[in-house]
């Protein structure tokens, strides 16, 4: 179903059948507008209207299917509706954004019964593919952009080669930091393969002019997004290993630089076997195989995720892009980028670590408030321009 709420944005609420329950506690989701003006924000008892609706309309397609035992049974039938359920997940539409941003925000814990685990089938196609970097080389490379600026923060952002408006936010905000407290930070951006030749002479043109692109040859699609963050750990063991941290950062998020590096210098921060972000806890991997993020049982058997950072942004000591490129060798590779990352530390034995403040890594801010986006670390913006006019705000000399 969907909700609209005037023209500037959508929020799209979609239920996937097979969910056990429903555990929407700790959301706060806003429309954000694009000119930066501030937003409206009615959202958290409209999103509980729309949960309601969501379910009904959920009851009411599984009514249709099992409308006589829900006939008999008339205490019974929701309960059936919620053992249907999934997984839940929102989509946040933009008109302006050229893309949607899509949040996986499955229940904690789900205990799926006998019946449910789905059978395996050979017929369908198994999406098997390697992630390691070792398969794949550098089509664009900026080897030695890092003995130049000997950078103690690197942010690496992987990004769609066709997003250049993204990329040109990023480089006029928080990609143009280059000193903070004294430490020299470095913005750099992943691509993989573009759709022909005169998409990669603009790319290339591109990488001329600023020095900042990284272009591997695999092809760039949703699906092969592991690949692309093991890229990333690839170019920082072989042409980063001098900067003390490195942050993976979504190319549609909010930076602050300066409370980052906050984070990053205060003395109890470990140097080593250290990542941290919005850690994400017991989630069920998704068998539904019609969802964005199915991940077969060939692919990963276990019924849930180990613990692993939400990938709009997780920041890591740089030590340990090495030990995750060796455990790529040995994980086997699966289309969920972000739990990989999990699966990769939990082979590791490395536990992500809680930020000291947790709500600097939010994944939505609600109606934009300037204090709050100088207190945070990151968070999701809706397009590049809201970037952009958030950043001037936030920047000026009150
Ligand atoms: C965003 O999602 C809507 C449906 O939810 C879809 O119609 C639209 O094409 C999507 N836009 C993009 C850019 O993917
Ligand atoms: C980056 O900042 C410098 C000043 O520090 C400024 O001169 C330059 O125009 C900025 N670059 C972009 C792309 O905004
Ligand atoms: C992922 O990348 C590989 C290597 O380029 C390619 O063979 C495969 O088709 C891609 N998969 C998808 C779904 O894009």
């Amino acid at each position: 179903m969907s909700w609209s709420r005037g023209s500037r944005g959508r929020i799209v609420i979609a239920l996937e059948r097979n969910m056990k329950a429903i555990q929407p506690s700790s959301l706060h989701l806003c429309s954000l507008g694009r000119d930066g003006a501030p937003h409206r924000c009615h959202i958290k008892a409209g999103f509980i209207l729309l949960l309601t609706w969501a379910f009904l309309l959920t009851a009411i397609g599984f009514f249709s299917q099992f409308s006589l035992k829900a006939a008999v049974l008339p205490g019974t039938w929701y309960k059936e509706v919620l053992n249907q359920i999934h997984s839940f997940y929102v989509v946040i539409e933009y008109p302006s954004a050229s893309r949607n941003r899509t949040i996986f925000l499955a229940p904690n814990s789900v205990q799926q019964s006998p019946t449910q685990i789905p059978t395996k089938t050979t017929d369908m196609s198994v999406h098997y593919h390697i992630d390691h970097p070792s398969n794949y080389h550098f089509m664009l490379d900026e080897p030695d952009k890092c003995s130049q600026w000997d950078p103690f923060l690197i942010l690496m952002v992987p990004v769609a080669p066709h997003q250049l408006d993204a990329r040109n936010a990023i480089r006029s905000t928080w990609g143009n930091e280059s000193s903070v407290q004294g430490k020299a930070v470095l913005t750099l951006f992943m691509v993989g393969l573009t759709g022909g030749p005169e998409a990669q002479q603009q790319l290339e043109e591109e990488s001329q002019q600023h020095r900042d692109l990284l272009q591997s040859n695999f092809v760039d699609s949703y699906f092969n997004l592991t690949i692309k963050t093991m890229m990333i750990m690839d170019w920082l063991v072989t042409r980063c290993s001098q900067a003390s941290y490195a942050m993976k950062v979504d190319s549609d998020v909010y930076i602050n630089v300066e409370n980052l590096m906050t984070l990053l210098l205060a003395p109890n921060t470990p140097r080593e076997n250290y990542i941290t972000g919005h850690l994400m806890r017991d989630r069920p991997v998704v068998r539904n195989k019609n969802s964005k993020w199915y991940v077969s049982e060939e692919l990963y058997p276990e019924p849930k995720y180990p613990t692993y950072p939400l990938g709009m942004g997780y920041v890591f000591s740089n030590d340990l892009p090495e030990k995750i490129v060796e455990a790529s060798k040995k994980v086997k590779g699966f289309n969920n980028e972000d739990a990989y990352m999990g699966a990769c530390l939990k082979w590791l034995g490395i536990a992500p670590s809680s930020p000291p403040d947790p709500s600097q890594f939010r994944v939505y801010m609600g109606q934009y408030k300037r204090e709050n986006f100088l207190r945070v670390i990151t968070t999701l913006l809706g397009s590049p321009q809201q970037l952009i006019d958030i950043w001037k705000d936030v920047k000026r000399l009150t």
